[in-house]
């Protein structure tokens, strides 16, 4: 085993429970999204600290459009003002903004706020902060088959020679690696249908902290608690 921790390359944060933050406290579940979305500036910062190069962030699900319309326009409304806000904070982290999701159909005002702000800062090398927008797990296979469908029929890949590896090349995003940790805050059990294809053999840290209050401390004891953890990958693993 050598002497050096394990660190981790990609951070990945399920950010759940806004909505109770704010019901806890009186306040109408959109302050709790406020709230959220004030908190992503400071987790970016603790992660660059923590020499975390690559945080993806699920901060809007396939899912999430059964929710009330109201509460949907809310959490559009609070993307764009993020972006807006955010842009000069994330230049001065020298980060570079991304996204992963069905992007071309969330409303044209946010589309446009997330796509202007990727291109200013595409050639920031101090981090990728990946936002998960009209994200799914298996939309995300599901658009991947059809990408790969589309590449057997023009000729440009032999079905036969197709491999996990080739086949991720049609993921949202191929340059990011797969997480090496995947956090869900405020106590759920479950992934609801996050990276579904690349958390194949992250590991995975539940906090029962809401997300509006998961601070450096928190995820300070979140990365020491994947120190302790043996990867093995299907192997034997280190002693
Ligand atoms: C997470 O908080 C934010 C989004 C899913 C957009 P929730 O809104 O799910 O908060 P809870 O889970 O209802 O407390
Ligand atoms: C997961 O949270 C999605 C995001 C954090 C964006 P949800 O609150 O939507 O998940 P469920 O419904 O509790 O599984
Ligand atoms: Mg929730």
């Amino acid at each position: 085993m050598s002497d050096k921790p394990q660190t981790v390359n990609h951070l990945a944060i399920i950010m759940d429970g806004n909505g109770r933050w704010a019901q806890s406290r009186g306040l109408e579940r959109t302050a709790g999204h406020r709230a959220g979305a004030d908190n992503v500036l400071e987790i970016m910062r603790a992660a660059k600290e923590f020499n975390i190069k690559y945080l993806t962030l699920y901060a809007f699900s396939t899912e999430n459009w059964k929710r009330p319309a109201a509460e949907v326009g809310a959490l559009m409304k609070l993307l764009q003002e993020f972006l807006f806000k955010q842009l000069p904070a994330m230049q001065k982290e020298n980060v570079r903004l991304n996204a992963i999701g069905r992007l071309n159909d969330l409303p044209e005002a946010a589309r446009l706020s997330l796509l202007g702000a990727m291109k200013a800062t595409e050639n920031n090398t101090g981090g990728v902060l990946t936002l998960a927008l009209n994200y799914g797990g298996r939309a995300e296979i599901v658009d991947a088959a059809k990408k790969l469908i589309q590449a057997v029929k023009n000729g440009k890949i032999d079905p036969e020679k197709l491999e996990e590896k080739s086949f991720g090349e049609f993921l949202y995003d191929p340059r990011l690696p797969d997480p090496d940790l995947v956090i869900r805050t405020s106590g759920e059990l479950r992934i609801s249908n996050f990276l579904l294809w690349e958390m194949a053999y992250s590991e995975l840290y539940i906090s029962d902290v809401m997300w509006p209050d998961f601070d450096r401390q928190e995820l300070a004891k979140a990365l020491e608690s994947y120190q302790n953890r043996n990867r093995r990958f299907g192997g034997v693993g280190k002693k």
